[in-house]
């Protein structure tokens, strides 16, 4: 258990409203398909802003809820898979948007999972002396690396930022980080792939070049095993959850909300009948948005806050699920 409290939230999701519709006019497919296999019925993608930007409002936002200064930041995490620049970080140009001139900053990449990771890190950092507020920022603009020609991935995803303020919990707070459960499936990451860069120099024949590990061929645009990464999803969200509940020590009928990685509404529910909990307390909101990525559980986390639905002392557990293969679930009193 951390002693950890969430003190500001905020998200920035992008104007440009892409319905299925609209989809069904750059690739051959239909709002019956789409909604019946993903629950997906909008998403919104970004007009033009970079993903530092949508991270620095976002982050602006989480700030103006927490009440604290710039100043008061330790450390600056960002999870992302879409950064602007290998160098400098996202993180390092929302420290200068902030003027967060005393945090430590650098990226993360554990793809969907990320703000688990990024939390369960948060937890740790608090623990020990010097950390006091950490800000948290999940900033994807996935429109960047998916095939428009593709109608098998293109119809998922949506771009968006949603960002958190963690604080050391005080004596007397209800609030704390119960438990987490990370892992990863790396024999699987062949499942979702984007590749970076290729290797390339005065000095290296084109021939001397290794052939991509995964046999991947669409360059820097997803490709994925839709029905391996789904049964997947399915298996590490409901274990993860299981297993984190059982490291709290707490009964799963005592989760106020599951609030689960977006991906897919067939997902959700089917880890949902595993787990055998009431599907009122499981939140979804890919019917709006699609997959943000890391970003889709804090947009979900900062809409139920600012909603009031979220209230202090509620538990809560959050799961992840991606490119990796990585998994991760957390829960917490908020
Ligand atoms: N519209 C219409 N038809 C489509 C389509 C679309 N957007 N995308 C795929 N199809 C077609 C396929 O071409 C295939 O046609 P065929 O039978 O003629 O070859 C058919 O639908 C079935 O494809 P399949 O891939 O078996 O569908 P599915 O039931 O597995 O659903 C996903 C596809 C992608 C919705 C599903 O596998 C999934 O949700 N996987 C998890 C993906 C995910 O969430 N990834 C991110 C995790 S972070």
């Amino acid at each position: 258990m951390f002693d950890l409290k969430i003190i500001g939230t905020g998200s920035f999701i992008p104007e440009t409203l892409v319905t299925n519709e609209m989809m069904a006019t750059i690739v051959d497919t239909n709002d019956e398909w789409i909604t019946s296999r993903t629950g997906i019925s909008n998403r919104r993608l970004s007009s033009g802003e970079p993903t530092w930007y949508m991270g620095a409002e976002a982050a602006r936002k989480a700030l103006a809820a927490s009440g604290i200064d710039a100043l008061a930041i330790d450390m600056i995490v960002v999870t992302t898979i879409t950064p602007d620049y290998y160098t400098p970080s996202t993180a390092c140009i929302i420290q200068d948007e902030l003027g967060a001139k005393n945090a430590f900053c650098f990226d993360m990449n554990a793809a969907c999972t990320g703000f688990v990771y990024a939390l369960d890190m948060a937890g740790r950092y608090l623990s020990t002396p010097g950390i006091n507020n950490i800000l948290i920022v999940a900033s994807e603009n996935i429109s960047k690396i998916v095939d428009y020609s593709d109608r098998s991935t293109c119809v998922l995803f949506g771009d968006g930022a949603s960002a958190a303020i963690v604080s050391r919990a005080q004596p007397g707070d209800s609030s704390a980080l119960l438990s987490t459960v990370l892992g990863a499936e790396g024999d699987g990451g062949g499942f979702l792939v984007s590749r970076a860069l290729d290797l390339k120099h005065p000095f290296v024949a084109d021939d001397k070049i290794w052939p991509d590990r995964f046999n991947h061929t669409a360059g820097h645009f997803i490709g994925m095993a839709g029905q391996d990464v789904y049964k997947f999803a399915v298996r590490s969200m409901s274990d993860s959850i299981m297993k984190a509940a059982e490291k709290a020590n707490i009964g799963m009928d005592e989760l106020h909300y599951i609030v689960p990685h977006q991906a897919n509404s067939r997902i959700v529910e089917a880890a949902a009948r595993r787990m055998k909990v009431d599907p009122a307390i499981l939140i979804q909101r890919m019917q709006d948005f699609g997959n943000t990525s890391s970003a889709s559980i804090p947009i979900c986390l900062d809409e139920m806050i600012r909603e009031g639905k979220l209230k202090r002392g509620d538990k809560v557990a959050i799961s992840g699920f991606g490119g990796g293969l990585t998994y991760g679930a957390a829960i917490f009193v908020y």
